[in-house]
């Protein structure tokens, strides 16, 4: 087993207060609050407790002709091409539920058809060499009122690839996510959560956003459902974005359970767009609707 990845050392996160504060005061001041707060990156980094997934044994140098063909003439008009969110997580209690490195042939229908049963939209991270695998899934879920999300062609570690081999895994995901559904998806999740300034500038000239996460359910790596409902409901706190995969016959028995635990705790279960207020950021990153780092430090987070 492959230790999990560090996600960079650079990182620093801009939370909510942070941005408040830096609204607040001066440009001179800003200054002043970057460098004491990059001081104390060490204090808001988390090890991305990131999934192991293993290769679905494609190349990563996969030629055009693998792309399924198009459906569906779609268009880059818009960078925040989600509609307004039927509720507002400034007021209410929201957690966006997260789905992997589907679609899975034998889980991912039965998982929907629990989603449906609980009126619960959620976000499905898809790998795009997939898709061909298991007709039928991601038009459902995007009819559904699910969000489908780019989780790159092959599922590479993209912090170790070219720039080229990083937009082609994310172009030809992109692209067939569109060609199987007519949507375009603007959010991305690495896999294993790595990314560095090549995958972050290859994202925002996509227009896209990257979504990581706050609560790792550990689904991949207990396959159980009583841990991962428990793994879940022990982390999960308003604005989180969690983790799991929906090729796990576990997974999709703990999702309804999950739901109810939630729900009576007051939680409204949205998917990622509507968590981030309906216009996830161009090559922003995002753990949670509260957490997230900027691309431009000098600019104010508006979130
Ligand atoms: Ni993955």
């Amino acid at each position: 087993m492959i230790e999990p990845l560090e996600p960079g050392a650079h990182r620093h996160r801009w939370g909510l207060e942070s941005a408040k504060v830096l609204a607040a005061t001066g440009l001179a001041v800003i200054s002043l609050a970057l460098a004491a707060t990059l001081s104390g990156c060490s204090t808001f980094h988390t090890r991305t407790s990131a999934p192991r997934f293993p290769s679905t044994g494609a190349s990563p140098s996969v030629s055009p002709s693998a792309s399924p063909s198009r459906r569906h003439q779609t268009t880059v008009t818009s960078v925040n091409a989600y509609p307004t969110p039927s509720v507002d997580c400034n007021v209410v209690k929201c957690l966006a539920l997260t789905f992997d490195d589907g679609p899975g042939p034998q889980t991912s229908g039965p998982l929907l058809d629990e989603l449906e049963k609980l009126g619960v939209h959620a976000t499905f991270f898809t790998i795009g060499s997939k898709i061909s695998a298991a007709p039928g899934v991601l038009p459902r879920a995007h009819d559904d009122g699910d969000v489908l999300g780019d989780h790159t062609w092959d599922h590479p570690d993209l912090a170790k690839q070219t720039p080229a081999h990083v937009t082609s895994e994310l172009t030809m995901a992109r692209d067939a996510i569109a060609s199987d559904t007519g949507a375009l998806s603007y959010l991305i999740r690495p896999p294993y959560g790595a990314w560095d300034d090549t995958v972050r500038t290859v994202a925002h000239d996509m227009g896209a956003a990257i979504i990581l996460w706050n609560v790792d359910s550990h689904d991949w790596q207990t396959r159980d459902t009583a841990r991962t409902v428990s793994s879940v409901l022990a982390q999960a706190k308003g604005g989180s974005i969690v983790l799991m995969h929906d090729t796990y016959p576990s997974t999709v028995a703990a999702v309804p359970i999950i739901v109810d635990q939630l729900r009576a705790q007051g939680y409204t279960l949205v998917t990622v767009p509507e968590l981030l207020g309906g216009h996830p950021q161009p090559g922003w990153v995002y753990y949670s609707q509260h957490d997230m780092i900027h691309p431009d430090s000098t600019q104010q987070v508006s979130q």
